[in-house]
């Protein structure tokens, strides 16, 4: 009967780090249950009409039910993202569907959950010249948002400026009719609760008005980071698919791909996820794919599990996984301690009447040696402690908003909070909407803080809040959260693909919220691989009108080999322990949309081109058939290994030293019609590698040349390492970088 997952959105404003959770219990005999439906037309019957393709998943469905019409067994017909159907069905009932010809298979739905503006000026877009001028702010582009929802009456959604939304579009509004306008072209529940696809939760707004959010002057939460809130792509239309309100089940996600598919959306932004599995049981996979096949591109949130290995999500190749950093601004808060060391921090709370004045300083986990949790400030834990008039030191963790750590502190009579980082969370800090002063510090620095208190008989300390400062040229950093590869589907193909900005990122909140942030502003500050996945949708959208030509794997390689992979103190970019970051925490490194729009050369891959690859796979011919939705079979057709798809960067593992592996790739000429191209080659440690041929001399616009590259490793080379390299395709005019990682096991 197998688990139900989880599917979660993609923020981590409500725990530090997310958990899927998962329930396994087994339905019992005769409990109705929602089951995803996979089946297989015989090769005689063609349907031409929706209602023909319904009414043969009716012929699935048990014939004699107890329900009544308010009870339909049948909750979505698909008809674009997979041969199939949801239904609510028992154990018994699907038994004997398995026994109908054309039935391929019925799994219980997953559940997913959510993953969470200066950032156009940090990623260079400006107004009125360069690539926000080219690209005409993504006029006409339209983006589809899968999400929580939209408050709809945000002042970032105003359609001041807009086009009306082109004659293609098919979508419709499901509010009333003032709401909607030609900024916000459409928007549908598919949730289970809710009846309209109002956002009561506020990652939906957030998202989607950073993805294509209007111009709205004097933004700011509390004061701070005060300025013009805009989205990457402002003038592309939005349309809302809402699939998530308590929970994200997999049906409504594959209902709203189905729909946006119909729709006709051209981008869609996606910062959801369940726990990896293999691409033909992977709702947003499937959904991706058929989207993919129609042109439209897809940019998923790569998920919150990091800093660990293998905790990437959503990374089928014809996705763009999305990671998460940092961004040049601050918003700094000082613990100043009774020593005068001093750390900064941040917090988005910074009151103008607080008077910084030296307090009693006191570590949370010293209050109650019986009980584990009260280091952690959970709510009513530190009532019968004497923390009155006190700054209190708090841990992050234990499973509850950072926010309401505060809270507890300013209920038991604290004055201001320390909040210090974990081992895991390094300097990754969060500048939110606190209820008392408090400074976010590193775990280093809380270390200090800890040492200092142990010190001295009456620890004191102070908090100085020193508001928005922009400049800091460790940006960008890559986030603790975000999640890293390898890939274990497809190990061939690395993850994530490129980093875009998800930490402390403002935007568009509802205030109907309120409760939740302890805010009245219109603006929130939370951070995510959600928040990243919308950045890098609107550079799409932005992509997608400068070259409307382009194929959605074009336009990712166009975004891939332009990333920088230097800070903007040209030093290499680095992860949450201040480290040089490994190319499975930045992928391809991080977005320069204005080098995007102008790339030389893309690696494309044809939708039928992932034929060979996911037979490569070893998927049986079904599974494959299940993906791209027709009859396959792989002996019959070619087969290749995942690290021979034409993809814009290498992940090559060695299982023996002695063999060496080759791969060809094909790049297509979108530079200047006679353009000359020389390789240039950084060698992973202990790893050989060769490009044949070395140039690349084109002739004429759009024309493919292929190279071939041969990684072997060598006698000096490590033993249970990943090394990292790259090549690179330099003319006079361009740069075209792929990163290569090597596992050597
Ligand atoms: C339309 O919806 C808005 C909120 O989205 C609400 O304020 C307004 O009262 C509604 N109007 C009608 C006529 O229902
Ligand atoms: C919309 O909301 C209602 C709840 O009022 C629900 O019954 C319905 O199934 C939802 N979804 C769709 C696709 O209509
Ligand atoms: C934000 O900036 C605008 C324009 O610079 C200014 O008019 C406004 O007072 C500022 N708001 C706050 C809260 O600082
Ligand atoms: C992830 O893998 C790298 C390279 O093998 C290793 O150095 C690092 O310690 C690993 N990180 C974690 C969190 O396991
Ligand atoms: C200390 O923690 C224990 C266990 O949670 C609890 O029973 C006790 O009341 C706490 N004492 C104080 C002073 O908070
Ligand atoms: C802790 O304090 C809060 C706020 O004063 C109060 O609402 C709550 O009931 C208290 N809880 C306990 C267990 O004393
Ligand atoms: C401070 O003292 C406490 C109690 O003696 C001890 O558990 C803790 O490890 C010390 N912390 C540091 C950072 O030295
Ligand atoms: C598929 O099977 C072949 C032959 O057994 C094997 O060499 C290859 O490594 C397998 N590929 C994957 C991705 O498991
Ligand atoms: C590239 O090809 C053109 C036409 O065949 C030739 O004239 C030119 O010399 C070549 N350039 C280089 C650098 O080899
Ligand atoms: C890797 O392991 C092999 C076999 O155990 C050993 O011969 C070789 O010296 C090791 N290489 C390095 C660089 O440690």
């Amino acid at each position: 009967m197998g688990f139900h997952f989880l599917f979660f959105l993609i923020c981590i404003l409500n725990f530090h780090s997310f958990l899927a959770t998962f329930s396994n219990d087994i339905p019992e005999k005769g409990k109705l249950e929602t089951y995803i439906v996979h089946v297989e037309a015989p090769d005689t019957q063609i349907f031409t009409q929706s209602q023909d393709l319904k009414s043969w998943y009716n012929s699935f469905l048990p014939t004699i039910t107890t329900s009544s019409s308010d009870n339909p067994r049948m909750i979505y017909s698909y008809n674009n993202v997979i041969k199939g159907f949801a239904a609510r069905l028992s154990p018994d009932e699907v038994k004997e569907m398995k026994k109908k010809p054309g039935f391929i298979s019925a799994l219980p739905q997953n559940v997913l959950s959510l993953h969470t503006t200066h950032t156009p000026n940090f990623l260079g877009l400006n107004e009125n010249r360069g690539f926000w001028k080219d690209s005409n702010y993504g006029k006409g582009v339209i983006i589809g948002v899968l999400d929580s929802g939209i408050f709809p009456d945000h002042p970032s959604f105003n359609d001041y400026g807009m086009p009306a939304p082109p004659a293609k579009w098919k979508g419709k509004c499901e509010f009333n009719d003032t709401s909607c306008n030609n900024k916000l072209i459409g928007a549908k529940n598919f949730s289970e609760e809710d009846s309209t696809p109002l956002d009561e939760d506020g990652h939906g707004t957030h998202t989607a008005s950073t993805a294509t959010g209007n111009f709205v002057k004097g933004a700011n939460i509390f004061g701070n980071a005060n300025g013009t809130a805009v989205g990457i792509a402002p003038l592309a239309h939005l349309a809302i698919y809402k699939v998530c309100s308590a929970s994200c089940p997999e049906s409504a996600i594959l209902a709203a791909m189905d729909a946006a598919i119909d729709d006709g959306v051209d981008v869609l932004s996606i910062s959801l996820g369940g726990p990896s599995s293999d691409f033909y049981s992977d709702s947003i996979a499937l959904g991706a794919f058929s989207a993919m096949r129609k042109g439209i591109f897809v940019s998923c949130s790569a998920g919150n599990g990091g800093p660990y290995n293998y905790s990437i999500l959503n990374e089928a190749p014809w996705i763009l996984t999305v990671g998460a950093s940092t961004i040049d601004r601050k918003i700094t808060a000082t613990a100043v301690l009774g020593n005068d060391e001093s750390f900064d921090g941040e917090s988005a709370f910074q009151p103008m009447d607080f008077a910084s004045a030296f307090l009693p300083l006191v570590d949370a986990r010293m209050l109650n040696s019986s009980d584990f949790d009260v280091q952690y400030c959970l709510p009513e834990s530190l009532n019968k402690t004497n923390i009155r008039g006190k700054i209190v030191v708090c841990e992050v963790g234990g499973g509850i908003k950072r926010i309401l750590k505060g809270q507890a502190v300013k209920d038991a009579g604290g004055i201001a909070m320390i909040l210090v980082n974990n081992e895991q969370y390094g300097n990754t800090k969060f500048a939110e909407a606190h209820v008392v002063p408090a400074a976010h510090i590193s775990y280093a620095d809380g270390l200090k803080v800890k040492i200092y208190i142990n010190s001295t008989l009456n620890p004191v300390a102070k908090i100085l809040l020193k508001g928005t400062l922009i400049g800091d040229d460790r940006a960008p950093v890559v986030a603790a959260f975000s999640s890293r590869g390898p890939n274990f589907e497809s190990p061939g193909i690395p993850k994530p693909d490129i980093l875009g900005p998800g930490v402390n990122i403002l935007a568009a909140w509802p205030v109907s919220v309120e409760k939740t942030t302890h805010t009245k502003s219109t603006f929130n500050m939370i951070s995510g691989t959600s928040m990243s996945c919308p950045h890098l949708s609107g550079v799409a959208a932005l992509l997608k009108s400068s070259h409307p030509n382009w194929s959605p794997a074009a336009i990712k390689s166009a975004i891939m080999t332009t990333a920088d992979v230097v800070n903007i103190a040209r030093k290499p970019i680095e992860d949450e322990n201040f480290l040089p970051a490994n190319v499975f925490a930045t992928g391809s490194g991080h977005v320069n949309p204005s080098r995007a729009n102008d790339p030389g050369l893309v690696y494309d891959i044809q939708p039928e081109d992932y034929v060979p690859y996911l037979c490569g796979l070893n998927y049986t011919n079904r599974q494959v058939g299940i993906i791209i939705q027709r009859r396959v079979n792989c002996l019959a057709e070619s087969s290749i290994p995942d690290a021979q798809l034409n993809y814009p960067a290498f992940a090559i593992t060695f299982t023996t030293l002695s063999n060496s592996q080759t791969y060809s790739r094909t790049v297509t000429n979108v530079g200047e019609s006679k353009s000359y191209y020389n390789v240039e080659i950084v060698h992973p440690l202990g790893v050989d590698v060769r490009v044949e041929p070395t140039t690349l001399n084109f002739s004429k616009l759009n024309q493919k040349l292929m190279y071939r590259v041969t990684f072997k490793p060598l006698a000096s080379a490590g033993n249970n390492t990943v090394v990292e390299g790259f090549l690179k395709w330099n003319s006079d005019r361009h740069s075209v970088r792929s990163p290569i990682a090597v596992i050597l096991s």
